[in-house]
């Protein structure tokens, strides 16, 4: 299940005998590639202790909101953008009615209020509980905001009874888990993406590069696929695993970058993420360069401008929808605006790579998204994988409507 590979899944244990069931499925969350934090609620606690979850997971496992030695190690907010699922299981009746209300007076029901990424929650309860005009008025408030629901199932229950009210097994939620990931909303559609920097040759040992690791490319592509599109990811040198499903096309150079791009025309979507050299030296040197007595301290390379990938594809009679990135460290949205125009692109993400903890090279990231009549959508700092669900699933929106 290629789905749950690298997600960022918290998963919040409630107070139910269920609990027992959570162990079991941080394992199977974790062999499908998932990395898991915990996080447990008092009653969940009384259920099955923190060390069991914490040995499986890997990770300490966060208890309390106001634990000033866990907040500084991961606070709540950082573990709210950390997640890209947020999977509550069990999920009990009190917990269910809790979050139907916005409660947030713990650590688990805080987080679900703070976060971006989906929440999806696994009922356990008794079969009476369950059927109880409250938690299913509170189960419809809970689908109506957007909370996915995975199960109950029917069966004996541990207090005797039979019925619904039973949590699904580790692997049934595992799946549901990763079918979260896989909206289909591209189904159908060819998707190019280009990632990471360009590498501009000087000598045969030398060249010019900038400080793209590639991730925000590669979380796109990821999310493409997952969308259901077939996805061709043209990068340059990175040191990133292929996503499932996606077809990689390693270059070196601009010139490269742009032939490859052709070559994988025609396509619905464009998505340029990479960070492009604008210019590479004019000549390449043919054999090392050695230092010359006569120039000093100085090297003089002459410079000149690289084709513009994105420009380029754009400005052809079968051109796709474009969708272009801008890295700018000061004036963001009026050079990204800028860009949109001159390039004759339909959306531009604009990523203000002056804070180090987002942009070039980090794990998360936050955004603008610009269209043609200067709308600005605001994406707020997550990781570069949830960045990366939000953007596509805006850009299929757009595209579909042009
Ligand atoms: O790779 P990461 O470490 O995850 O970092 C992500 C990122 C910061 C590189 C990415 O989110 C980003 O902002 N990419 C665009 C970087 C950039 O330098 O943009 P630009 O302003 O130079 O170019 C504008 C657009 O034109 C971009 O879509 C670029 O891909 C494209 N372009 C630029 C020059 C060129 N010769 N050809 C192009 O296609």
């Amino acid at each position: 299940m290629q789905r749950l590979y690298r997600k960022r899944i918290v998963l919040g244990v409630g107070g139910g005998i269920a609990a027992y069931k959570s162990a079991e499925l941080v394992r199977r969350l974790r062999d499908h590639g998932a990395e898991v934090r915990v996080v447990m609620t008092q009653g969940g606690r009384e259920f099955i202790t923190p060390l069991t979850l914490q040995a499986l997971s890997g990770h300490p496992v966060h208890l309390d909101l106001l634990d000033p030695a866990a907040e500084a190690a991961m606070g709540h907010i950082e573990l709210a953008r950390w997640a890209d699922l947020v999977l509550i299981a069990p999920a009990t009746a009190d917990l269910m009615a809790r979050l139907a209300q916005g409660v947030a007076d713990d650590l688990l029901t805080t987080l679900v209020l703070a976060t971006n990424a989906p929440v999806a929650l696994a009922p356990a309860m008794n079969q009476a509980m369950w059927a109880d005009p409250a938690t299913q008025a509170n189960r419809e408030q809970l689908l109506a905001r957007g909370i996915r629901l995975f199960g109950p199932g029917s069966g004996s229950q541990a207090c005797g009874d039979i019925g619904m009210g039973r949590m699904l097994e580790a692997e049934e939620l595992a799946r549901a888990a990763a079918d979260c990931f896989e909206t289909g909303l591209l189904t159908g559609k060819h998707l190019l993406i280009t990632a990471g920097p360009t590498q501009e040759n000087i000598d045969p040992v030398r060249y010019i590069t900038n400080h793209s690791s590639g991730k925000m490319g590669f979380a796109l592509a990821e999310a493409a696929a997952e969308a259901g599109a077939r996805v061709t990811l043209v990068t340059g040198p990175v040191f990133l695993p292929t996503p499932d499903r996606v077809q990689r096309i390693d270059v070196v150079s601009a010139r490269d970058m742009l032939a490859a791009c052709e070559a994988a025309m025609p396509c619905d979507i464009l998505i340029a993420a990479a960070a492009v050299a604008d210019y590479r030296p004019e000549v390449v040197a043919p054999h090392k360069l050695k230092k010359d007595p006569s120039t000093g301290d100085g090297l003089l390379l002459q410079m000149v401008r690289n084709p513009d990938i994105l420009a380029t594809l754009a400005g052809r009679a079968d051109r796709p929808f474009c969708v272009g990135f801008a890295a700018e460290t000061e004036n963001l949205l009026e050079y990204a605006a800028r860009k949109l125009r001159d390039k004759n692109l339909d959306l531009i993400v604009a990523n203000d790579v002056a804070n180090p903890s987002i942009g070039f090279n980090s794990e998360d990231n936050a955004v603008s998204v610009i269209d043609r009549q200067q709308h600005e959508t605001r994406f707020g700092q997550a990781s570069k994988g949830h960045i990366a669900r939000a953007l596509v699933a805006f850009i299929a929106e757009r595209y579909k409507e042009s």
